[in-house]
């Protein structure tokens, strides 16, 4: 199987401009899902019972509903409300509100990962409540947030594929389009895998190197 240098100048751009669609939905899904993570991980630890309970309902909701199912509702939800969004605005809603409660999972982990011994040794030293978590629990529980909130953006590149249900032009979608056109089935394919490939390996490295820098600084 030879690459043509005509199909990818002819079909190039459409694999581009995928995977600009691609990495916004991401980027984005990932920065409001941490918006949203942070506030519902806020909410469960709240001593408020109405709070916890919203924010396990939506968490529980979320995760036991599969993404696509998640989209379509977003989709024509914002339809019947008579709200009219593009395609890919929906896309971004569904992908913040799905990331969200998983976001949201990864901060309680974390938060939960450092001993209750040091809140309490920070609490007995004089410091108070949002000192302790500013300044001792925090600085240890990012140790376990952050790898995990890595691993979270590379899911949501590659479940954004599920996206191209409604039509927005991310790669997944173009993958078809340049199927259709070039009435090739297979080569359209191994292109968007390696595409994909490329994103998750390229980030998954760039964040261990992250990684070590952190534990380097906070050693
Ligand atoms: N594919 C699964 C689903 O449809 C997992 C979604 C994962 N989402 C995430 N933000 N990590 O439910």
């Amino acid at each position: 199987m030879t690459v043509k240098k005509s199909f990818l100048s002819k079909y190039g751009p459409y694999f581009l401009k995928g995977t600009e669609y691609t990495l916004g939905l991401a980027v984005i899904g990932v920065a409001l899902g941490f918006v949203l993570g942070t506030v519902l991980a806020m909410m469960k630890r709240s001593k408020l019972w109405i709070l916890k309970a919203l924010a396990n309902i939506y968490i529980e909701f979320v995760r036991g509903t599969p993404l696509l199912i998640q989209v379509f509702i977003v989709f024509f939800g914002t339809q019947i409300i008579g709200l009219s969004v593009s395609g890919f605005v929906s896309g971004a809603i569904a992908m913040f509100l799905n990331s969200g409660a998983y976001v949201a999972e990864i901060i309680r982990s974390g938060l939960n990962s450092v001993p209750k011994g040091q809140e309490e040794a920070a609490r007995s030293l004089g410091l108070s409540g949002s000192q302790t978590m500013q300044l001792v629990v925090l600085p240890q529980a990012l140790r376990t947030i952050l790898p995990a909130l890595g691993n979270e953006f590379v899911s949501v590149i590659k479940e954004g594929s599920v996206i191209s249900v409604i039509g927005v032009g991310e790669l997944t979608f173009q993958t078809s389009v340049v199927q259709g056109a070039s009435f090739r089935a297979f080569l359209p394919l191994m292109i968007t895998a390696g595409i994909y490939f490329v994103l998750t390996f390229g980030l998954t490295r760039l964040l261990r190197l992250m990684e070590k820098q952190f534990s380097k600084a906070n050693a």
